[in-house]
């Protein structure tokens, strides 16, 4: 990573970074020592670490497909969308529907960065630098802006994102804020560090909150249920990640299989 960082005061390089530490797990160019070292905190407990960023993206990737192709979304919200990496939201979901709108959302400035140098030129995909610690302040912006119409149905994706709220940001108050203002006929993904009672979610959560990156919450099955609020579940249901709707390139015997849980519910 190099030219491409914003020469911004709000970019602070000594501190590793959540979209970055991602991206070097995915096996992306775009970080610096200090998220290698965040990183290479996860993988000492779990060497398998990494493979949750896969099966997230898989996740993701069959997730917008599902949405577009087949719920009938044609405006998706991305919270926590991360740097850019194969398989972008907006990339799945236009091979599906040229036509789909999709705002990006991020507290991180260097994502907004990159995001804007990739989609300058596309009209139908807007960048938002927001925190979902404030989702008002996502949709306040989002109604600023023309490209999506909150009185029509949109897909919120909070694809590994809600796990980096602590418990004290009160990530239940905060998905029912966005669950409120969302149409009927939205749909909400979520996809979360899962704590079902296995000693590597207890190790790995400690290395997450310890080891430089300062978050990363492993939750009950329970308390990800809550999330949707009551919504209608689509099958199968919250479940595994990867028992999600699997396709041909989801992997059915991953490593860390049971540390990550995945579902999309319907708003009536
Ligand atoms: C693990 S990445 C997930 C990227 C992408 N959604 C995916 O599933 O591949 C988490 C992203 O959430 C962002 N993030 C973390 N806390 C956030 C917050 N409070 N508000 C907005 N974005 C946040 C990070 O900057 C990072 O880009």
């Amino acid at each position: 990573m190099d030219d491409q960082v914003p020469a911004s005061s709000d970019v602070d390089l000594s501190r590793p970074s959540i979209a970055r530490v991602y991206d070097y797990l995915l096996g992306g160019k775009e970080h610096l020592d200090v998220d290698r070292r965040a990183a290479n905190a996860l993988l000492n407990v779990v060497p398998e670490a990494a493979e949750i960023a896969k099966d997230n993206r898989s996740f993701l990737r069959r997730g917008v497909e599902y949405l577009v192709g087949e719920a009938g979304i044609r405006q998706i919200v991305d919270v926590g969308s991360g740097l850019p990496s194969a398989g972008n939201v907006h990339e799945v979901a236009h091979a599906v529907d040229p036509g789909t709108r999709i705002a990006y959302v991020d507290n991180d400035p260097v994502v907004l960065a990159h995001a804007r140098a990739l989609l300058a030129t596309d009209e139908r995909t807007t960048v938002v630098t927001a925190d979902l610690r404030k989702p008002d302040s996502i949709f306040d912006q989002l109604g600023a802006n023309d490209l999506i119409d909150l009185d029509e149905p949109v897909a919120v994706l909070l694809s590994g994102v809600l796990h980096h709220l602590s418990d004290d940001d009160d990530p239940a108050a905060v998905v029912a804020t966005v669950r409120d203002r969302l149409a009927a006929g939205s749909h909400l993904l979520i996809t979360h560090f899962l704590f079902d009672d296995e000693s590597r979610a207890f190790a790995l959560e400690r290395a997450f909150l310890h080891g430089g990156l300062g978050s990363g919450r492993f939750r009950s099955w329970d308390e990800l249920r809550s999330y949707f609020g009551g919504w209608e579940l689509v099958e199968p249901g919250l479940v595994y990640a990867n028992d999600w709707r699997p396709d041909e390139h989801t992997r059915v015997d991953g490593p860390v299989h049971t540390l990550y849980a995945g579902g999309v519910a319907r708003k009536a």
